[in-house]
């Protein structure tokens, strides 16, 4: 087979949602191509919930409807991403193989009526996905209307692990080739605490519920053990298609929505990333958490562009208040992924459900009909994209870095941790809001890779990083970079155990500083720092002891458990400068620190107004500031270039109104 293509054989940006034909009547198949093309779309999603209405029974293809849809959508010029339905076995399947259920764990077995249910771990599943991954890209390999194949729908949601009898033989399968010996487990699991060691493979089970909390090294590996399974079933579907077709594979993730998978292995394993996002309505500032989940697309595929694959035009259905967008804020949220990156802008669902639990479930064509704002903003959005295809291929460059770590995550999140307070999600979206505001564009990164091309690394929260990887962040300040660490970092090693030495030992030649005891602090007790530059901070939840190895002290507790000691130290340390900041800094604290922290890595805020977001894009020969103005005033840019989505010419300035959104092009000056 010769090498996947890099990207959909599409024209343009790739406009478009999941569409559920077999939801409707033949008439309405018809209705809906004819006004796909009035909105520009390219692109529609096929397939993905249709195995019951395809393999009508074990090993029986019926086909018919898809080779007619297929044609249909090829005849009026429209693409199609075809799906495998796997996150959806039909009732056949569970009624001959009761045993792929899946059990939670507390010990319930899941049942029919939902999806997400089958054991990613039992053989008749396994066996079943590649049967149909294999028929479904035998029949439509050569389809010309086929450019994408989508593998699934969000591994991991709305059910990750499972505790089922062969989910508990595949882990111990997989804990066997992970450390050979019995020895070597117990030894990382620390099994000497509370009588656990192990005499035997078979006595090992996954984490089910025990009646404490149970080993949380144990638990970690299940967490790794369960994101293996599930991409194992990703990579077996992907190569059957791969067996028949050179065209590209994806599968949908949920970037910032979902912890369960390491999207940086599966970025290694698609052709090209595709992601679903969601507005979480009760977050004023979620286009904030848009970006966030943008940047993290980009930046898991490293930095290729990427398919945005559902987001929603209006309200979702499953949130406890399902906010309906305003004016203007689909055309704002695409532009965002857009400009972050995204080269495909799609929606769950292309026209509204009548039935089933979705159908609150905004879509391109609301259950109001084509008579309605949603469809007219649709309609001016596809046209919109087509305004845009230069920026096709055109990549994002970032100065800073910000560690997300998934293993770091799952390990954090286990029980009996210092307090309740201390959340990576928060810390994270705190430090990556304070730069989102400064106009400061950002990617995500692992603690363990090349780091070089960053002027500044941010650690908002690492509780787990391994001695090679602390290594990697060492070298990294020592050749010049900057390098700030929030509290709660390296605590644990990859065992979840506390590091020899200590907290944040690993980093102590780093950062000039270590940590001698975590003190939280109690529920709405605060605590204040006073800096060198005689700031006052306000901070909360957290403070540390800390014990200093040659850093500075930037910031000192005026009160609290550790008032009068070291709340913020900075340290030169080779060629570069670690900071660290041992306590929950305020927004405006943060700005404070920052403003510091940025002298020292020479990286400069981009001096805008608070909520006007501009990302630019660099292609070969132009550059594309997409603008997107969150505020409910007009703002004044300086920019020099085309408007490409009104032909405008701007000169050295141009106003972009309260809720709009602009793309520029700016023409490169060649200097050689
Ligand atoms: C997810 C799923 C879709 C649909 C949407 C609704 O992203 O992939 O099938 O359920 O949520 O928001």
């Amino acid at each position: 087979m010769t090498a996947p293509h890099a990207w959909p054989e599409l024209t343009g940006i790739a406009y478009g949602g999941d569409y559920n034909p077999e939801q409707w009547p033949r008439e309405t198949w018809r209705e809906d191509v004819e006004l796909m093309r009035n909105a520009g779309v390219n692109l529609v999603s096929v397939g993905i919930f249709s195995w019951a209405l395809i393999e009508i029974a074990e090993g029986e293809f019926d086909f018919s409807w898809l080779d007619e849809l297929l044609d249909l959508l090829h005849e009026n010029g429209i693409a199609v991403d075809l799906g495998t339905p796997t996150a959806s076995p039909p009732a056949w399947f569970f009624a001959e193989h009761p045993d792929a259920r899946v059990i939670d764990r507390d010990g319930r077995v899941m049942g029919f009526g939902s999806r997400g249910m089958a054991s990613h771990s039992a053989p008749a599943y396994r066996e079943a996905i590649v049967r149909y991954a294999d028929a479904l890209a035998a029949r439509y390999a050569q389809h010309p209307a086929v450019v994408l194949w989508h593998v699934h729908n969000e591994y991991g949601v709305p059910v990750g692990e499972d505790h089922s009898d062969h989910a508990q033989a595949a882990f111990r399968v997989w804990l066997q080739e992970k450390y050979g010996t019995l020895d070597a487990l117990n030894s990382a699991w620390g099994t000497a605490f509370w009588g656990q060691h192990y005499t035997d493979w078979q006595h090992i089970s996954t984490p089910t519920t025990a009646p404490s909390v149970v080993n949380p090294a144990q638990r970690l590996d299940f967490a790794r053990f369960t994101d293996h399974q599930l991409r194992a079933c990703f990579i077996a579907e992907r190569d059957a298609i791969r067996a028949h077709s050179d065209r590209p594979v994806t599968t949908n993730f949920m970037a910032n929505q979902s912890w369960t998978t390491d999207l940086w292995a599966w970025g290694r394993e698609v052709d090209i990333v595709s992601d679903d996002h969601y507005l979480w309505a009760a977050d004023e500032d979620a286009h904030i958490g848009l970006a966030i989940a943008a940047d993290l697309s980009r930046s898991v595929g490293g930095g290729k562009p990427w398919i945005l694959m559902e987001h929603s035009t209006s309200a979702v259905n499953w949130q406890p208040r399902n906010i309906a967008k305003r004016p203007g804020e689909m055309a704002r949220n695409s532009l965002t992924h857009l400009g972050r990156g995204a080269d495909g802008i799609l929606f769950f669902q292309w026209r509204a459900g009548r039935s089933g639990a979705e159908k609150f479930h905004s879509a391109m064509l609301p259950h109001a009909g084509v008579d309605s704002r949603i469809f007219r903003e649709v309609t001016a959005l596809g046209a919109d994209l087509q305004r845009l295809e230069a920026v096709q291929g055109s990549r994002v460059q970032a100065e800073v870095a910000i560690l997300w770590d998934f293993e770091s995550f799952w390990a954090q999140d286990l029980e009996w941790r210092p307090t309740d307070d201390v959340s990576h999600q928060e810390r994270i979206r705190a430090f990556y809001e304070r730069l989102w505001r400064d106009g400061i564009t950002i990617d995500f990164a692992l603690p363990g890779q090349d780091l070089s091309a960053y002027k500044l690394v941010i650690a908002p929260a690492q509780y787990l990083l391994r001695a090679a990887d602390a290594e990697n962040l060492t070298d990294y300040v020592e050749s010049g970079g900057t390098l700030l660490v929030s509290y709660f970092s390296a605590v644990v090693d990859e065992n979840d155990a506390v590091h020899p030495g200590g907290f944040l030992a690993p980093l102590r030649d780093a950062l000039g500083v270590d940590v001698e005891e975590h003190l939280p602090l109690r529920e709405g007790q605060t605590a204040a720092v006073t800096t060198a530059v005689g700031d006052s901070l306000n901070a909360d939840h957290w403070q540390e002891a800390l014990r200093l190895h040659g850093a500075e002290v930037v910031g000192t507790y005026r009160d609290g458990p550790a008032a009068g000691e070291a709340a913020i130290t900075r340290n030169r340390r080779g060629e570069g400068t670690g900071w660290y900041v041992s306590t929950r800094l305020d927004a405006e604290g943060l700005s404070r620190l920052m403003s510091q922290v940025y002298a020292d890595a020479a990286v400069a805020p981009a001096g805008l107004p608070e909520d006007l977001e501009v990302i630019t894009r660099h292609g070969d020969d132009a550059s594309y500031r997409i603008v997107i103005n969150h505020a409910d005033d007009d703002a004044a840019l300086a920019a020099t270039g085309q408007d490409l989505l009104t032909g405008i010419e701007i000169d050295d300035s141009f106003t972009i109104p309260a809720g709009g959104v602009a793309v520029i092009r700016s023409k490169k000056t060649r200097t050689t």
